[in-house]
């Protein structure tokens, strides 16, 4: 492979630094080099700094490079979406209808659709059509400069189809040129066929199905959902502690429709993220910051399901690391968009235009433990990268709904534009 020689960046923003959770005044540092240059070999980042200084150091070595002339354009990390449903069968937009003519989405729910819905399609779908379709989703993230996703199982809430999703993501981790970082999610809802027997299933749930994932080095992360009319934060406490037991790192669907003590949960058993977080009270988002709980938020759902967004700007000033996600998934935010995902940050959160970025490279990255690879431009790290058709990063922001990806780079390979 060709070294890659990207020149002349109008802003090359880096977000170098510790390879850490960034918090408060941290997540708006965002490294930048003006006229940037990168020399990229082997996938690697081999030199980053001012146009003029790579010149002087590796203009030598230009006749053997790819050229890429930036002038004009941001160049920024790859960016990572942590919180992603992505591998599921089917679709739901009758679905979306129906909210907009009344349904809540726990009514759609109780009454067999949601969650119930895309379990029936999964369970129906053959691997390689789940395969399929989790690839035109794939390549539409890519599309939007993300080139790092976390994956969650949970629509088969039955050992068979749980290890069939996960089976799908670990095929496609393998082929695709994303990073897909998987997580168990038994814990998405309870089966129909399980209705009024939750502990019988939870029981499954924790003595078959996370030995089973475990065993076969199929997840990293175990996520629940705990919810009202979901599983308690009790029952979340059980099966994220049998995760634990098994080297699966919790995470948590916590206080989306009703606060219900989640955020207070996830400091409690040490979980790497909680998710959501509409409702989070105050002084869970306290013991969030105490414990290092990374808040993952989801912004796009608030506004897809018509409700009020996380307190993004107040969780900062509180001292939690924050990261954002587009939460792909076929009923409350069906969009692969990190860019919409970022503006929506700003505009619905209160996070500036550096926060919004940070939370969607280093602190989403940290949030599926990738930052030692992704997440900043740093030498030594995966060339995962993108160049936007704007030249700075407020820009990126600022011009809302708009996809500005002109290329992006996974493990210095172009992949877009
Ligand atoms: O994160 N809240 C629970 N789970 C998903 C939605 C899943 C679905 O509706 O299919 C979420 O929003
Ligand atoms: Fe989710």
């Amino acid at each position: 492979m060709r070294p890659l020689w990207i020149k002349n960046a109008a802003q090359l923003v880096t977000v170098a630094g510790e390879n850490g959770p960034r918090r408060k005044k941290e997540m708006s540092e965002l490294g930048i080099i003006e006229n940037g240059s990168m020399w990229i070999e082997n996938g690697e980042i081999i030199a980053m700094g001012t146009t003029s200084e790579l010149e002087a150091s590796f203009g030598a070595r230009a006749h053997e490079a790819e050229i890429v002339d930036a002038t004009g354009r941001l160049v920024t990390p790859g960016l990572v979406d942590p919180h992603t449903h992505v591998a599921y069968g089917g679709s739901r937009e009758r679905e979306f209808e129906m909210r907009l003519e009344g349904s809540t989405y726990m009514e759609i729910m109780n009454a067999g659709g949601g969650i119930h819905a895309t379990s029936r399609m999964t369970r129906e779908a053959t691997e390689d059509e789940l395969v399929a379709q989790t690839t035109r989703r794939l390549d539409s993230f890519l599309q939007h400069g993300v080139t790092t996703v976390e994956g969650k199982s949970g629509y088969g809430l039955d050992l068979e189809t749980e290890l069939k999703q996960l089976r799908v993501m670990k095929r496609l981790n393998e082929s695709h040129p994303i990073d897909l970082v998987p997580t168990f999610m038994g814990g998405h809802a309870v089966p129909v066929e399980y209705k009024g027997r939750e502990e019988e299933y939870i029981d499954i749930l924790v003595n078959e199905m996370l030995p089973r994932v475990a065993q076969e080095g199929l997840a990293v992360f175990n996520d629940v959902f705990c919810e009202v009319g979901v599983f308690t934060p009790e029952q979340s406490e059980r099966i994220l502690e049998a995760g634990k037991k098994l080297g699966l790192v919790p995470k948590i669907h916590a206080d989306e429709i009703k606060s219900y003590g989640g955020a207070e949960l996830a400091a409690k058993v040490g979980a790497i993220s909680a998710e959501h977080l509409l409702k989070a009270s105050d002084e869970g988002v306290r013991l969030m910051a105490e414990a290092g709980v990374i808040a993952c938020l989801l912004p796009a759902t608030a506004l897809y399901l018509r409700e009020e967004a996380a307190q993004g700007r107040a969780m900062i000033d509180a001292g939690v690391a924050v990261a954002i996600s587009t939460d792909c998934n076929p009923g409350s935010s069906p969009t692969t968009s990190m860019p919409l995902v970022m503006n929506l940050a700003c505009i619905s959160m209160r996070l500036t235009p550096a926060e919004a970025l940070v939370a969607a490279t280093m602190n989403a990255a940290c949030a599926i433990g990738m930052q030692g690879r992704v997440g900043s431009l740093e030498v030594g790290k995966q060339a995962d990268l993108v160049m936007w058709n704007v030249s700075n990063y407020q820009e990126l922001q600022y011009l809302f709904g708009v996809n500005h990806v002109g290329c992006v780079w996974k493990k210095g390979v172009q992949v877009v534009g």
